[in-house]
């Protein structure tokens, strides 16, 4: 087996990650021969030719990225009367396919949260600003508040890294599913990619018996599927429409009627919600047309003289920040992975720390490495149709990415705080702007929840009053 393993390695001039075989035990050198076994290295030589390439590579980006128009399938926050009934049309429409059961829930997380520094999976976050509640627990029970709604149970699929998945499960389990029924929870695991030297592009040892391996990125999420059997679960059940969400942005408004139905009535394979951007150079993906065809533009790949493009109105032309919402058909998913669609590998240097020739653990002080991701957007492409919609950034979009100022957690706490807020307000409760206020979703998912309930108003009122500390409005 050793010698097997070697000369596939010696082919590919990867020797040195048998270095240290005759230190480790049994079970340690099991475990490195099978993780050997799992890498493609034909493939990783071709994507370290590529990144040699990459100046070429970013300058074809940079190409299309300058024949990009702003997305003409654009629906727009609603103005008029005739918008406001389209949305209300919409949101009768994703209503009735949450009552008929077609509704699933994929959530990404996968990824290792490296910006937060938080020595666990990010949706273990707790970001409740009241309640210390975790990020999974607050969109766990958004989804659970939702399918009572609708009398349904809307099934959560879950998609964890090597990076992420046992104390993802662990921790769903330990909190019973925050309500959610276990068998409605199915977690799948993404793959994973070593990193490259950039210089030679060899792999990288993390330890004498273990590769540097990181998530292949969200677009993993079609191979991941593929393998779990997770679709044929998804087909059995009815699922239509799979409303898609990351972990880091607890303002998301999980399997949003309006969203669901704007989706169906235009039949579109996949859908994206977008926000404004403050600023031309904003970290978020650009949603656009290049040769008439929808995709995103990630923030790394536009030029920034495009990014700073004014249409006539002074308006940033490249607007349409991409939230990473979407809702996908089940079918496109489906027919993507029956054809073996392959996403292309995005490229990144990275600072890797790496076991050394002396077997001494090294952190460089600059970018050593390449890192390979897939991008789940690289599928809009592909769509026979794909539509985007817009959502109000205050109220939707806020994610938890940076360990301080925006996107960090007292900025995102900010704002969950001032839209309850805003959600009692509406329904004349009077709220400091000081008070601390969070509202449990299984009380109420939006300002026409609040309404319904006039006699706890009363009760949080006086709550209100009384407390020092905030409140955590709940059944
Ligand atoms: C992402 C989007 C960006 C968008 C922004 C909105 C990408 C490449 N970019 O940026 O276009 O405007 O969010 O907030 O996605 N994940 C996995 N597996 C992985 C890698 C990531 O599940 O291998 C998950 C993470 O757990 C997280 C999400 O994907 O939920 C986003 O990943 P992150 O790398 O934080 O993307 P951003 O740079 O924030």
């Amino acid at each position: 087996m050793l010698e097997h393993v070697r000369s596939r390695l010696r082919e590919f001039g990867q020797e040195h990650l048998l270095r240290w075989w005759n230190e480790l035990d049994d079970p340690a050198l099991a475990a490195l021969l099978a993780s050997i076994d799992r890498v493609d290295f034909a493939l990783l030589g071709q994507l370290f030719q590529q990144s040699k390439d990459a100046p070429a590579a970013a300058e074809s980006l940079r190409q299309k990225a300058r024949r990009a128009t702003p997305p003409a399938g654009l629906i727009r926050q609603p103005r008029s009367t005739a918008d406001k009934a389209e949305w209300q049309a919409a949101r009768d429409c994703g209503a009735a396919l949450l009552t008929a059961g077609r509704v699933g829930a994929i959530l990404v997380a996968g990824g290792q949260g490296t910006r937060l520094d938080f020595p666990h999976p990010k949706g273990m976050f707790p970001i409740g600003p009241v309640s210390g509640k975790s990020l999974f627990q607050l969109l766990a029970e958004q989804l659970l508040a939702r399918g009572r709604r609708a009398g349904v149970t809307i099934p959560y699929y879950i998609m964890t890294s090597d990076a992420t998945h046992d104390e993802t499960v662990d921790f769903f389990r330990t909190h019973n599913s925050f309500g959610l029924d276990p068998n409605d929870v199915r977690f799948f695991q993404q793959g994973s990619m070593p990193a490259v030297d950039a210089t030679t592009g060899r792999v990288l040892l993390a330890g004498k018996g273990e590769l540097s391996q990181s998530p292949d990125g969200h677009g993993g999420m079609l191979s991941a599927l593929a393998s779990s059997g997770l679709l044929d679960d998804m087909r059995k059940r009815g699922i239509e429409s799979l409303y898609y969400h990351q972990v880091d942005n607890p303002l998301a408004r999980v399997c949003d009627p309006e969203f669901l139905g704007f989706h169906s009535l235009r039949d579109a394979d996949v859908s994206v919600k977008v926000v404004a951007k403050r600023l031309p150079r904003e970290k978020m993906g650009v949603a656009v047309d290049v040769d008439g065809q929808t995709q995103i533009i990630e923030y790394s790949d536009l030029p920034d003289d495009v990014a700073a493009q004014r249409d006539d109105q002074g308006e940033i032309r490249f607007w349409a920040g991409s939230t990473a919402i979407h809702v996908f058909s089940r079918t496109f998913i489906q027919r993507l992975v029956d054809q073996r669609t392959d996403l292309p590998f995005h490229i990144a240097r990275k600072q890797v720390s790496y076991l050394d020739d002396a077997g001494q653990v090294v952190m460089p002080a600059t970018e050593n490495a390449f890192k390979f991701e897939r991008f789940i957007f690289d599928v809009l492409p592909l769509a026979r149709k794909t539509l985007v919609v817009e959502a109000d950034r205050e109220t939707e979009f806020n994610p938890l990415k940076n360990k301080t100022g925006e996107f960090s957690p007292p900025d995102v706490q900010r704002s969950l705080m001032a839209l309850h807020r805003s959600w009692l307000r509406v329904s004349g409760v009077d709220v400091a702007d000081d008070v601390a206020v969070e509202i449990n979703p299984l009380f109420a998912l939006g300002p026409e929840d609040i309404a319904a309930r006039l006699t706890d108003l009363r009760q949080i009122e006086s709550a209100l009053a009384g407390s020092q500390h905030g409140v955590h409005v709940t059944d």
